[in-house]
């Protein structure tokens, strides 16, 4: 009996397995290293490869005895997306399909879906609760949504139960080798400013918000990686409905100027930003009411902004020779 891992060779789904390892659960990893990294994955069995290879992974579930799935894999870039929308399609749709079919064949009993905060789109409302309407602007968050729902028509017609989660502004890591590879968020390309003397750019600082930037609910990537643990135990216990949606955020504000405050406080460094113009498709404000997964899942975050700050830096100094 094990816990099936897709992508858990990338930067949430390394925390995850984390999680689950430290709680004493056997878990089996399916990532194809397109970006996750072997040395991530620590003691648990790995298996490289697709989820897209349907053959694989219909023998991974029946060889380790799959009893529960975290569905991390996926491509998360939204700038891409747009570009590349069938790339999209392909790996966080088809491969979602495809991994709930063989889900589904082989008596799978739990699947955990990894789905994110830019369901949402642009949201206008104080705090956004899973029945906030769903208007995603993106290809990326168009593609989770689509993955959200062909979970829950499986649910409904199967023995499978599920979770989808979705995350906010995931930040943060669990210890210096887990740090996020990707520079593509706002705390790492601060972090990527700062080492190479440049100021760091704040898109836009005319928004209806207290000092004009832009309001995130970061989220330690450590919360994250317990919420699932949480999830899978909650399924396990086979006590309650068949299908969930649940945000993991804190619940709490974070402007663009205090992620930039809490860098400088972090590390030393003045910051000194640039403003430039808006990024296009950028919500002024995105945070979430987190009562449901709290009630749900007795889960509430642990971490705060300074935490997350804090060790991402240290993941960043330990890690900058390797990114030059
Ligand atoms: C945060 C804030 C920027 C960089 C995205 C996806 C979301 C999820 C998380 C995957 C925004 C501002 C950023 C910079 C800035 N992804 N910013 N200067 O856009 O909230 O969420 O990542 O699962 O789906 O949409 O995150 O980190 O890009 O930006 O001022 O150099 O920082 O405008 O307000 P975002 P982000």
């Amino acid at each position: 009996m094990s816990w099936l891992v897709t992508g858990g060779a990338g930067y949430i789904g390394a925390h995850v397995v984390a999680a689950l390892r430290s709680a004493g659960e056997p878990v089996v990893v399916l990532d194809d290293l397109s970006t996750g990294e072997r040395s991530r994955v620590g003691d648990a069995v790995f298996v490289p490869g697709s989820i897209l290879d349907d053959a694989l992974v219909r023998r991974v579930l029946r060889e380790h005895g799959v009893r529960g799935i975290v569905h991390i894999a996926a491509k998360k870039q939204v700038g891409e997306s747009m570009s590349d929308p069938l790339k999209y399609y392909r790996e966080n749709v088809v491969g979602t399909v495809a991994l709930l079919d063989a889900a589904v064949d082989a008596g799978v009993e739990s699947f955990v879906f990894s789905s994110s905060a830019a369901t949402y789109g642009m949201p206008d409302v104080e705090l956004v609760n899973e029945d906030t309407v769903c208007d995603p602007i993106s290809v990326y968050g168009r593609t989770k949504l689509i993955g959200e729902w062909a979970v829950r028509d499986v649910v409904a017609a199967s023995s499978l139960r599920a979770v989808s989660l979705r995350y906010f502004n995931v930040a943060g890591a669990a210890s210096p080798a887990l740090g996020d590879p990707g520079v593509f968020n706002l705390i790492p390309l601060v972090f990527a400013a700062l080492s190479s003397g440049v100021p760091p750019q704040i898109f836009g600082d005319d928004y209806a918000t207290p000092d004009g930037t832009c309001i995130r609910d970061y989220i330690h990537v450590a919360d994250v990686a317990d919420a699932h643990v949480a999830a899978l135990r909650w399924l396990a216990s086979g006590t309650a409905a068949s299908y969930q949606v649940l945000n993991i955020g804190r619940g709490t504000g974070a402007s663009v100027r205090d992620v930039l405050g809490t860098v400088a406080d972090v590390t030393g460094i003045a910051v000194e930003p640039e403003v430039v113009g808006r990024r296009p498709g950028d919500p002024p404000r995105v945070v979430a009411r987190v009562d449901r997964i709290r009630e749900t899942l007795g889960w509430t975050a642990r971490y705060d902004l300074t935490n997350m700050v804090a060790s991402a830096w240290a993941a960043w100094t330990a890690g900058r020779g390797v990114r030059g």
